[in-house]
């Protein structure tokens, strides 16, 4: 071998030996850079005769062009390299599961919540919303319930931080109750309305939970009675249990709103809740009390008020018996209701 087809041999060997384009680029130098061996040797031959210059000058072309290619060719071979290494990188096994799309749906009690509005919107009530954290003038005072008085207790419930105008400590609301008050000041008689929404108390069991959603409803104007409230009430349940063959029956009760007052009882005539009575809501005549901080004359106002438990209803509707069922999240309960 000659001294050229050695340096052709030996460059082929450092370009394979190079790693990465990095030593490629210091490899190529030591042969064709600007002191590599080829260029010194093109320099050499302005030292010869025209004759041995155009000889020795082909062999040293036809070296150069063997180790360009060898250059060119390993350039090639890192550059896939170096792609198969990113797409290994890269790689999608298309052979995994799917995370899939699950579906929502709607919870249950808000299944009873929207079917409420439609039900009572269908005969004419308006549908309103009020805050959860209420003044205890709203939640308490203004539905006839003085401070200290022991009908209060039956509502324990949960303060939170701030003072209302009056100094008095926020709180959670304990019932629906109070959007009585804010809707009928602030809107002019007849009154006829619903208010759904979150409640609170300081209660935890299989019927009670520290959250829960009640629908107030109330209708004041100059001649509304209480066959007026057991006629929409009635057509209510009706509606809502999706039958005909139900009973409604009025029991003689307490609340500081209303007077008299009645807890409503409703009994199926078919089906497995079958002639028991099952207790669904409170209900009353307004206490003229009441129609007074309403900011009406009670002289001239007079109405009903009913509050039901959307969990309650909720249950009584699918056959729930434990009330956490509604709040633990899990989907294999959640996913009977969709
Ligand atoms: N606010 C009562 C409760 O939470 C329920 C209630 C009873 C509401 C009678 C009413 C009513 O409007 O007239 O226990």
């Amino acid at each position: 071998m000659n001294s050229l087809e050695q340096l052709v041999v030996s460059a082929q060997a450092d370009f394979l030996a190079a790693a990465d384009a990095a030593a490629l680029e210091n490899a190529k130098a030591k042969y064709l850079g600007k002191t590599g061996q080829i260029t010194e040797m093109m320099k050499g031959l302005g030292k010869l005769d025209p004759e041995e210059k155009k000889a020795q000058g082909a062999l040293i072309n036809a070296a150069k062009v063997q180790i360009e290619a060898a250059l060119t060719a390993r350039r090639d071979a890192l550059a896939e390299a170096q792609l198969q290494l990113r797409l290994n990188a890269e790689a999608i096994d298309v052979s995994l599961p799917g995370r899939g799309r699950s579906q929502g749906g709607i919870h249950p009690v808000m299944r009873t919540w929207e079917r409420v509005e439609e039900i009572f919107r269908s005969i004419g009530f308006d549908v309103a919303a009020g805050p959860e954290i209420e003044t205890d003038w709203t939640n308490f005072t203004a539905l006839n319930s003085p401070e200290n008085h022991p009908a209060r207790s039956m509502q324990d419930t949960f303060y939170v931080e701030g003072n209302d105008s009056t100094g008095k400590p926020l709180l959670l609301r304990t019932h629906t109750s109070p959007m009585q008050v804010r809707y009928a000041r602030n809107n002019k008689p007849p009154i006829k309305v619903i208010a759904p929404g979150r409640t609170y108390r300081v209660d935890s069991d299989a019927t009670h939970s520290p959250m829960f959603h009640q629908v107030e409803g109330l209708w004041i104007a100059e001649d509304i009675s209480f066959a007026d409230l057991k006629g929409v009430y009635l057509n209510f349940v009706k509606a809502f249990f999706e039958t005909d063959d139900l009973q409604v029956r009025f029991r003689p009760s307490y609340f500081p709103f209303t007077e008299p007052s009645a807890e409503i009882d409703i009994a199926f005539g078919s089906g497995p809740l079958k002639g028991r009575w099952l207790e669904v809501s409170g209900s009353g005549q307004v206490h003229p009390n009441v129609v007074r901080n309403f900011g009406l004359d009670p002289e001239k106002y007079i109405g009903f008020a009913f509050g039901s438990g959307l969990e309650r209803l909720t249950m009584l509707r699918y056959g729930v018996n434990d009330l956490r069922l509604f709040y633990e999240g899990d989907l294999r309960f959640l996913k009977q209701f969709n």
